[in-house]
């Protein structure tokens, strides 16, 4: 009964060169280790659950992607949405078709573009959370300890003692703070950062969106039948329209009283800048990060370097920078202005 769902649907533009918005960062290699993010994510899986139980939900525009990079899935398994509506119908989507499929169904939601370093501690945790959800009617979510009031993560504050092993009951849980709201939380050592990895069984989350999405409960529920036959594309295609915007955290979690969470600590990142890739790339004995085969530096440190082509790229003093290079652009960014970039891509389109 135990089933995978993969969002894949995002854009990454904080990723911008690489990330595209015809080829986002879970379609990239953005590591350097051979297997494009998704790849990872696909094969941390597939140790534990059957081939047939993994899906993939992403954006119609990704499906031939998905397709080359993961052969091995059923074309069945790759469900596409015809327009970004965020994570709350994406989920729904999968969760009322499978649940058509096996009322019984126990679902891991995950995003496809995370680093996870200990494969075999989050397999352990995932586990234990479906052991939990096959019996509860729980929706959990899995915690990460915070190191720094970081505004685009949402914050979860749980009782003391745990119900079930490491499984606690949620008190609070607000989807991205503001600011001085977040250093507050930080403070108080009392929350965890809500790593954005779903375990609930199809029948429960059903329920959530019942009571706290009905409108998006109505669609779905009007077309579920649909969902698992031949008609289901033309279903999607009447359903998308209808749906608002909003992900599963503002939508569900910040109000269901049914959630809980699991402490865990898995070597977790959400990858979200270049930043954070740099923290988890190799690094040579200046502290450059370097991807790319034909890249010189002298004199320079702490750089994070991609190069995507041929072209010899050689730096010289260069300290504290993002250095990308593909086909069509060449981005050199001080470090500490990455979380800017979203604004510089708005900027080049405008002038484009
Ligand atoms: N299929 C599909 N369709 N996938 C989507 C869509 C969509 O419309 N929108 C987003 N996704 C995928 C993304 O590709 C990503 O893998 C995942 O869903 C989460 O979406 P993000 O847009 O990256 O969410 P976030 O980073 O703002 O916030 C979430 O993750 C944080 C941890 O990284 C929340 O769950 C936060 O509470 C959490 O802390
Ligand atoms: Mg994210």
């Amino acid at each position: 009964n135990n089933y995978v769902a993969i969002m894949a649907g995002g854009i990454g533009s904080r990723f911008w060169p690489v990330s595209r918005l015809n080829y986002p960062k879970q379609f990239i290699d953005l590591l350097n280790v051979g297997k494009t993010l998704i790849q990872s994510t696909y094969d941390r899986f597939a140790q534990y659950i059957p081939n047939e139980n993994i899906y993939i939900v992403t954006s119609t525009q990704y499906k031939e992607i998905v397709e080359s990079q993961l052969p091995q899935l059923k074309p069945e398994n790759i469900l596409c949405e015809p327009s970004r509506k965020n994570t709350a119908p994406c989920i729904a989507y999968i969760s009322y078709k499978l649940n058509e499929l096996n009322p019984n169904s126990n679902l891991i939601c995950a995003p496809a573009d995370h680093l996870i370093l200990d494969d075999t501690s989050f397999r352990k945790v995932s586990l234990e959370a479906l052991e939990f959800t096959a019996k509860n009617s729980a929706l959990i979510t899995l915690g990460m300890k915070p190191f720094s009031p970081k505004t685009g993560y949402g914050y979860i504050q749980h009782e003391q003692y745990a119900v079930n092993d490491n499984v606690y009951k949620v008190k609070t849980f607000t989807e991205k703070p503001d600011l001085e709201l977040a250093k507050q939380f930080l403070i108080s050592g009392d929350f965890l950062w809500n790593a954005g990895i779903f375990v609930w069984r199809t029948e429960y989350i059903i329920k959530a969106f019942e009571k706290y999405l009905p409108e998006i409960h109505e669609i779905f529920d009007g077309a579920k039948k649909q969902l698992t036959t031949s008609l289901e594309h033309e279903a999607i295609e009447t359903i998308y329209p209808q749906c608002v915007n909003i992900s599963i955290d503002y939508g569900i979690l910040e109000k269901a009283d049914n959630v809980y969470v699991i402490p865990s600590e898995f070597g977790w990142s959400d990858l979200g800048t270049w930043g954070s890739a740099y923290e988890n790339l190799e690094k040579d004995n200046l502290e450059n990060a370097v991807a790319g085969n034909n890249v010189m530096l002298f004199d320079s440190a702490k750089n994070i370097v991609h190069s995507h082509n041929d072209k010899l790229m050689l730096l010289q003093g260069l300290e504290d920078f993002i250095v990308v290079d593909t086909e069509d652009v060449l981005l050199v960014c001080k470090k500490e202005k990455e979380q800017h970039i979203k604004e510089y891509v708005a900027e080049v389109k405008r002038s484009k």
